[in-house]
């Protein structure tokens, strides 16, 4: 398979689409509308093309892991999306969605966060274009990202605590909708995965395959079968793992979604409605969304990008889930054996492929890609907290 374009209505499968208040309906066609003249306009693609590679630094290497390679008796090949400017991946999306708003004519930028990362991508593009940004963030997630807080102020964003439910990217997700329903006119909603109302878990997808496209060709260098084995990526609403798995949908290669044990949509979600789109989300016998728990504060997110639910469906994709403990002892890992500190989210993947590794599930001589979706300076206070 390809990756496609959603259906008319924003669905893949059964999931997707748009249930927004009436009040909605006209932004999401607007941003709909203009993404596809975006998208269609040579000018546009260009322009970004280059804002990528002179401001956020792509093409971004796959550097092999050798040392961790040969103990593991496989090829580890790690697509570094956290060697980008502001440290994730997040950048990628922050900056087309950014382009898109001037486009608009838009003046001001309102996001949500967790980690803090797609907060602090977009105060910079905010900064750097001009924009004036508005971000929301749930209070425990304040506390557990204090740099990235600081951060994003010293880049001139105002970020508005959320304190109702769980204080975290749910909760910061519903009041950056609020908010955009009563400030539309001038205000543009820069989503920070492959969620929310459509389109924005397919543009997210469009402007994050940037990541699987590059890869693809720089596995090819590598690699004596042209593409990896495994293709593995963590998920919080899932936009790194779209990004690359769209660069090898259509090829051989095992695709592995990782989600922290404590937010696993996929593995023990049900169908549901959250956010404005349908997919799979942790909830009660009722529909109440249930608290998700991770160390990384963006996979504590309840529910996952709907082309993600869909591609689990299909059997095309896999989706695993890893524990706190085997993240942080990845993390060391991967640091000791490569000189690479990677984000806490980044480290899901690191943990399933040494769970895999060692259990069998990877065989000996197999051949892997991973993305680093980020780098772990943000999450350093956790592992010194953790560590005590
Ligand atoms: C470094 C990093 N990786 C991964 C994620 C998870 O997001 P997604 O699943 O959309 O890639 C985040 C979210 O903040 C992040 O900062």
């Amino acid at each position: 398979m390809d990756a496609r374009p959603p259906s008319g209505l924003g669905r893949f499968g059964e999931y997707g689409g748009r249930f927004v208040p009436e009040s909605l309906v006209p932004a999401c066609d607007e941003v709909e509308r203009e993404f596809r003249a975006a998208w269609e306009d040579p000018s546009f693609r260009s322009r970004l093309e280059r804002v990528l590679s002179v401001y956020a630094g792509r093409p971004t290497p796959v550097t092999p892991a050798w040392r961790l390679s040969a103990e593991l008796g496989i090829t580890l090949l790690l697509k570094r999306e956290d060697l980008l400017h502001t440290g994730s991946h997040k950048i990628n999306s922050v900056l087309g969605q950014a382009l898109l708003g001037q486009r608009m004519g838009k003046r001001r930028l309102i996001a949500e966060t967790g980690a803090g990362q797609h907060g602090v991508a977009t105060a910079t593009a905010a900064a750097w274009l001009g924009f004036a940004a508005t971000v929301f963030m749930g209070e425990r997630d304040i506390e557990r990202q204090e740099l990235n807080v600081f951060r994003m102020r010293m880049l001139g964003a105002e970020v508005v605590p959320v304190s109702t439910g769980s204080r975290t990217l749910k909760d910061a997700t519903s009041e950056a909708l609020r908010h955009w329903v009563s400030s539309v006119n001038d205000s543009y909603y820069c989503i920070g995965s492959v969620m929310g109302p459509h389109p924005y878990p397919w543009m997210v997808r469009e402007f994050q395959r940037v990541i699987g496209d590059e890869a693809r060709t720089q596995c090819a260098a590598y690699l004596r079968t042209g593409t990896p084995d495994f293709v593995v990526a963590c998920i919080g609403g899932g936009s790194n793992a779209a990004g690359t798995f769209a660069g090898f949908l259509d090829t051989p290669a095992q695709l592995v979604g990782v989600e922290a044990a404590g937010g696993a949509a996929v593995n023990a979600g049900t169908t549901g409605v959250l956010h404005g789109f349908r997919t799979k989300v942790l909830q009660d016998s009722h529909g109440q969304i249930s608290y998700a728990h991770s160390i990384a504060a963006r996979l504590d997110y309840p529910g996952i990008g709907p082309e993600h639910a869909y591609l689990s469906d299909l059997g095309r994709a896999r989706y695993v889930t890893v524990d706190d403990h085997e993240v942080v002892k990845a993390l060391r890992k991967l640091g000791v054996s490569e000189g690479i500190l990677c984000a806490l989210e980044s480290a899901h993947a690191v943990a399933w492929v040494l769970r895999a590794v060692e259990q069998g599930e990877i065989p000996p001589g197999a051949t892997v890609l991973l993305t680093l979706s980020g780098r772990g300076d943000k999450d350093m206070p956790t592992l010194m907290e953790s560590t005590r």
